[in-house]
């Protein structure tokens, strides 16, 4: 990531950069190389064609998934917005197809070598016979992982680089504390995180502002309950609204203002214990990929951070970024993040990390 905007500043240092770009493309390379240990796409930013292939099924699934109609949940009106079972029969088999071919890849491997490698699909493979998991749910638990974490910590980040952006208070706050940790001789790795309490708050307050699921994922009322004087009936399709209550003013002080200090004057958990601030979710449906979203957006936001320093695209006021919400059960900027960058490090640090096979 930072080697690719690095050498595209030096090829027009006055050019806004679509930041999303470079933000999913770590994303997606973070977690197919947790989920089968491949990264699809080269140091020369060339993708290979099971690459292509992954890439066109999550974008065909995301387009399907957000074509879910109203006829799903009122049967009746079936006839006037039939449901697309071909398209989703069809995207089913070219997934465990592509999902197939590399959990044999996996398996051929494991035979060879005698010892099975620690990525997602060989610890699924590994418990298969133990818990009688089927092909199917071991395909369905990849994708699951894949599909929950990709978008969301991508999405996390951008809305974070824009509040830091229209807030270059914060901004320069958090370079501060980067530079005095880590210097100018390094980068900056996991490992420096609890030495970075401001940029853990930068990332929880944009969380706050900006979950990227605001009504979690749709809940089921398992048996009748009474909430708050209201009778919700067994099976119920619940929402909860993790976004209002993020904003709400008689929990939150000036809660539309974007100020990192206020988890430093309160610590307040993020990960479904404290039910003011519930951008995971909470109980046995959280997500379990909390630590793992909240390490990649934390990572993302200090390496961009520490490397370059971020403006609106030139004649633009940093309050004129446009902070519209695309609507949708996955909340995106509904205009891209548009920024320049500026970078601020000696140059042997732009280089690219090689990935090391395992
Ligand atoms: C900033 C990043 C992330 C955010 C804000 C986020 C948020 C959420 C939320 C709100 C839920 C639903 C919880 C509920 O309904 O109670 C969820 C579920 C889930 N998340 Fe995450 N998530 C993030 C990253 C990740 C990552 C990196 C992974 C794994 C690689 C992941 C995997 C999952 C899975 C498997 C589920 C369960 C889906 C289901 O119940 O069907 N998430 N996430």
């Amino acid at each position: 990531m930072v080697n690719s905007i690095y050498q595209d500043c030096l090829i027009a240092d006055d050019k806004a950069l679509s930041v999303k770009r470079y933000l999913s493309a770590v994303a997606f390379n973070n977690i197919t190389r947790i989920a089968f240990g491949k990264r699809f796409v080269n140091d020369e930013r060339k993708i290979d064609p099971q690459g292509v292939e992954f890439k066109e099924v999550i974008g065909q699934g995301m387009r399907l998934g957000a074509s879910l109609k109203l006829s799903e949940h009122i049967p009746f009106l079936r006839w006037l917005y039939p449901l697309q079972e071909e398209e989703f029969a069809k995207h089913g088999a070219r997934r465990d197809s592509l999902t197939k071919t590399i959990m044999q890849e996996h398996a051929i491997a494991r035979e060879r070598s005698g010892a099975s490698k620690q990525h997602f699909v060989d610890a699924l493979l590994s418990l298969q016979q133990q818990y009688s998991l089927s092909e199917t749910t071991v395909i369905g638990l990849l994708w699951d992982m894949i599909t929950a974490g990709m978008d969301t910590t991508a999405i996390s980040a951008e809305w974070a680089m824009a509040e830091l952006i229209r807030n270059p208070r914060v901004q320069k706050k958090a370079q501060e504390e980067i530079d005095r940790v880590i210097g100018q001789d390094r980068v900056v790795s996991e490992t420096d995180f609890h030495d970075l309490p401001y940029l853990q708050c930068v990332a929880k307050e944009a969380l706050r502002l900006h979950p990227p699921t605001p009504l979690m994922l749709p809940h089921k009322a398992s048996e009748d309950v009474k909430i708050g004087g209201y009778d919700i009936p067994r099976g119920t399709t619940v929402h909860v609204n993790v976004y209002a209550i993020a904003r709400d003013p008689s929990i939150w002080k000036d809660p539309l203002t974007f100020r990192p200090e206020r988890f430093l004057e309160e610590d307040i958990d993020i990960k479904g214990h404290d039910y003011r601030l519930l951008p995971f979710g909470a109980g046995r449906r959280v997500c379990p990929g909390a630590q793992l979203g909240l390490n990649m957006v934390e990572l993302m936001l200090a390496r961009l951070l520490h490397h370059f320093s971020w403006a609106p695209p030139p004649g633009v006021d940093p309050h004129e970024i446009d902070m519209t919400e695309r609507p949708g059960v996955v909340t995106f900027m509904a205009k891209p993040l548009e920024a320049l960058a500026t970078p601020r490090l000696p140059e042997n640090l732009y280089q690219n990390i090689k990935f090391i096979p395992e």
